[in-house]
């Protein structure tokens, strides 16, 4: 097969909001920009996030920046880097009233500012009153933001490769990366795109999970090609379980129907948060709350025939609101659960949401990472952004509405580093002979198998090992026994078939690409979740259940050739204000 090779100054892999926010940033700058994508750019899993996105603007309640650090740190059990919380937090505001000059269509207040709406974890005056902290466009503000975005793209004349799968990346012998391989999702063509800068933007990989709340392109490919090019894969046991997926679906049931006012309550009608998190009640942090559901359920307090899941009451608000401020959960809860939130509860049940750890980057979005046994070092040429990344701003546990801050915020931290960088950057570096090598070999594999499984079924037992072995609450017998049965499904997939090959469009050989990919990712989460023997945010084990940071204050690093762990301090030193020392986290 010959290879197409086309030269970019920087390729984005990802059009979700943090490779839109990154590419808009690039392409207004000059740059010459491709900006690859698995589907149409505003079907990017950006456009399913709901609720909101943080800033300090304080139009509702008193608010400001170091109040929204706080609550982030905490909120993260103390496992967030607070140089680049506080980067975040002082940024959003700034961020916010640029998307909203972009023509963002939040929605307003009667005084014309933008609207606001509480969500779990924020306070005021650092653990006072509740903050009133996501702006908002409805119950649709990924999908405004999303467009937003990609219109702005469009008139900055960025080039998107739209149905395009990234392959592998391209390394030399000193660990640049200078760019990567990709393929034609309809023809099955290979391309080289040769970069100065090559930015992973991917999202996460909840499609791990059996119930999860993502896209079907949610499937970690990003994290995957990082792996296999010899990058270690940073805190990848916290996993956020979203308390509210709708039961036996798991598509997603916005938190912002807690921050208007509606609630939890068990088969009995209670309000059992109130025991749970006596203050934030049903606003407590998403760990909290999704911790608090699962042991409702357990002990024989859930709703249904099955006692398997909780309802969410929020008729109380009455039509208005329901209509104005949630219309999109209105349209899934009678789609998907077959209720009208307007005059019956929903039924829900956590369920996995969004990946903490990923690639490890600094607040400039460069992928920081030891070159095989060397010290850790900025590797040039990579960048990653958005949920992909590992800043680490979340911690061990994410704030509603701070993942979309996080990717307009390290979206345009990252294009702007990028732009600095090739200002010394200028030549492409030669590749190497080998460049296509790696992605050829897995495609070969893939063509010459026979008598292998099918990827559907490899995919079926990946997804059932980590919902299983791997929940809301982990033991040690079912981590081990997990640590095993996903090395074993990790062979399976070296081994899987596609049928009927003399169909180019084949989505299986797309599917079968995806779960190299998964792999990584999974292999990832369970071993490092079987090594931290503490509990710590979304991390919450049977057999040791309290934090434990004189042993754990640390961030795991994986590293996918040996299945080896390695270790690196939190960087707990912000940039300009006094830290916040880690203490017993309450709501
Ligand atoms: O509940 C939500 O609307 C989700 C927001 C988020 O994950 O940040």
């Amino acid at each position: 097969m010959t290879i197409v090779k086309r030269k970019f100054d920087v390729v984005i892999v990802g059009a979700g909001g943090a490779g839109m926010r990154a590419a808009l940033q690039l392409s207004e700058a000059g740059l010459k920009v491709a900006v690859l994508s698995k589907v149409f750019p505003t079907r990017s899993h950006t456009v399913s996030a709901q609720g909101g996105i943080a800033a300090s603007l304080g139009n509702v309640t008193e608010d400001n920046w170091h109040w929204h650090m706080y609550d982030t740190v905490k909120g993260s059990d103390y496992l967030g880097d607070q140089d680049a919380i506080e980067f975040m937090c002082r940024q959003a505001n700034e961020v916010v009233y640029e998307l909203e000059h972009f023509g963002m269509p939040f929605d307003r207040l009667e005084n014309g500012k933008i609207y606001q709406r509480p969500f779990g974890g924020q306070s005021q005056n650092f653990g006072g009153a509740q903050a009133t902290r996501s702006c908002a466009a409805a119950d649709r503000t990924g999908h405004a933001l999303l467009h937003t975005l990609y219109q702005r793209n469009v008139s900055a004349n960025t080039q998107f490769f739209v149905e395009w799968i990234g392959l592998d990346l391209i390394r030399d012998a000193q660990g640049d990366v200078l760019g990567m391989t990709a393929m034609e999702m309809e023809t099955g063509d290979v391309m080289i795109l040769q970069a100065k800068a090559t930015l992973f933007a991917t999202g996460g990989g909840g499609r791990i999970f059996q119930a999860n709340t993502n896209a079907l392109i949610n499937t970690g490919d990003g994290l995957g090609m990082a792996a296999r090019a010899g990058i270690p894969l940073e805190d990848m046991e916290f996993w956020q379980f979203h308390p509210t997926g709708i039961h036996g679906v798991g598509v997603l049931i916005s938190e912002a129907v807690r921050g208007e006012g509606g609630y939890l309550v068990n088969k009995d009608g209670e309000r059992f948060m109130e025991r749970y998190a006596p203050n934030a009640k049903d606003l407590a942090s998403r760990d909290v709350v999704a911790r608090a559901m699962t042991i409702e359920i357990k002990e024989g307090r859930g709703c249904g025939d099955e006692n398997d899941h909780l309802l969410l009451k929020l008729d109380h608000l009455g039509s208005e609101i329901i209509k104005s401020r949630l219309p999109g959960i209105r349209e899934l809860a009678m789609k998907f659960s077959h209720v009208d939130p307007i005059h019956d509860p929903i039924p829900v049940v956590p369920t996995a949401h969004y990946m903490m750890g990923g690639i490890p980057t600094n607040y400039y979005g460069q992928v920081v990472a030891p070159y095989k046994t060397g010290p850790e070092e900025v590797v040039t040429g990579f960048y990653a952004v958005g949920e992909c990344a590992c800043v680490s701003v979340h911690g061990a546990n994410r704030l509603g509405t701070n993942s979309l801050l996080d990717i307009v915020v390290f979206g345009r931290a990252a294009a702007n580093q990028i732009i600095e960088d090739l200002k010394i950057n200028l030549h492409h570096k030669p590749l190497p002979e080998d460049a296509a090598d790696q992605s050829m070999a897995r495609l070969a594999r893939l063509e010459n198998q026979v008598d292998g499984e099918s990827v559907a079924q490899v995919t079926d037992a990946l997804c059932k090992t980590m919902q299983t072995y791997c929940g809301v609450f982990r033991f040690e017998d079912t981590l081990l026994q997990g640590v095993e049965k996903i090395k074993e499904v990790a062979e399976r997939v070296g081994r899987t078939e596609i049928k009927d090959k003399s169909k180019v469009f084949n989505t299986a050989r797309i599917e079968a690409l995806e779960l190299d990919n998964m792999k990584e990712v999974a292999m990832a989460t369970m071993i490092s979740a079987e090594a931290r023997r503490e509990s710590r945010g979304a991390h919450a084990r049977d057999d040791f259940p309290e934090r434990e940071d004189d042993n754990w204050l640390k961030h795991t690093l994986y590293f996918s050739d040996e299945h080896r762990l390695d270790y690196k301090p939190v960087r707990l030193k912000p940039l300009t204000v006094d830290s916040f020392p880690p203490k017993k986290r309450t709501y």
